[in-house]
């Protein structure tokens, strides 16, 4: 059932200095977050919503390296987290996945092979969100996170968001040409922004009719910053807290970047307490500033 592993979404399974940059922030909010509520009696729960191995191989400045990916970094935050929930789709990520449980006996891992977005809306409903608090690391190569996952996740009031947005891969799929878009495009980006509200925000009749006065359809006068502004307004809609975005170039560094945006990484809270979401956005902010 499972053994989808030809998905061209390996395509990216060499990162690069984007995947370096995600890593320390998450990493570094990690250890904040159970830093912060280590003297409160909630149960922390980390989530790994896309979680590969717990390596992650690199390609920076020609050179090949291999880095801890998320879930080992997560593993090993100190303070720790009670609880590791490690979602995967495919099949050949999910041994390395399981041996970690095996490394880390004294921690409460649970390997799960499943859609993100059906194993995290189950996790929603698993729990009360009342004694827990968690983070969450949506981490996609694509499009693969649908909105209704994102309105459980807020629902829970108790769950905070590191989301790696596939900058790149909505500018892609929204063609310039609305005529070069079919329909499983289209529904692609509206699964992933939870309205079709995209189609007259970034896209307007082409000014010149065609020769004989016919209709030429429709063309994209949206630019990539007004999509991602479009992405922003849509996730403040929904969360109570969120950051702005940061954006994840293909080359240079964090400082002086290069090369297309490929990704933009967001941090959300979803609890409603500003006094709980002002500490989270403040960390948050703080590790962004960072990088
Ligand atoms: C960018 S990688 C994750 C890297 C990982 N977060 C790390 O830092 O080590 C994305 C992962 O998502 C997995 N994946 C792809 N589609 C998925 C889906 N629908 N649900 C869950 N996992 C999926 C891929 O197999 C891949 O391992």
């Amino acid at each position: 059932m499972f053994e989808d592993d030809r998905g061209s979404d390996d395509e990216h399974s060499f990162g690069g200095i984007w995947t370096l940059i995600k890593l320390e922030a998450l990493e570094k909010y990690l250890v904040a977050f159970n830093k912060a509520l280590s003297r409160q009696n909630f149960t922390r729960i980390y989530i790994d919503a896309f979680a590969g191995t717990g390596r992650c191989d690199i390609t920076v400045d020609g050179e090949k390296n291999s880095v801890d990916g998320s879930a080992r970094r997560a593993l090993n935050a100190n303070p720790s987290f009670d609880k590791f929930f490690f979602i995967e789709l495919r099949s050949k990520k999910l041994a390395a996945l399981k041996a970690l449980v095996t490394e880390y006996p004294k921690k409460s891992i649970e390997v799960i092979q499943d859609d993100a977005n059906t194993a995290l809306k189950a996790l929603c409903r698993k729990y009360r969100w009342r004694d827990e608090r968690a983070v969450l690391f949506l981490d996609p190569f694509g499009m693969h996170v649908e909105w209704p996952t994102l309105e459980a996740i807020a629902k829970t009031g108790a769950i905070d968001v590191w989301y790696l947005f596939p900058y790149s891969g909505l500018y892609r799929q929204a063609a310039k040409n609305a005529d070069a878009m079919d329909s499983d495009k289209e529904g692609a980006i509206t699964r992933l922004l939870g309205t079709d509200e995209w189609r007259q925000v970034f896209y307007a009749p082409k000014r010149q009719a065609g020769l004989f006065g016919e209709d030429n359809g429709d063309v994209r006068e949206a630019d990539h910053r007004q999509m991602l502004d479009f992405v922003s307004k849509r996730l403040k809609g929904l969360f109570p807290a969120v950051t702005d975005p940061k954006i994840l170039y293909q080359a240079g560094d964090s400082k002086n970047p290069s090369g297309a945006p490929l990704f933009a990484l967001y941090f959300a809270a979803s609890n409603p307490n500003p006094k709980a979401f002002g500490l989270a956005t403040g960390i948050a902010r703080d590790v962004l500033n960072a990088l």
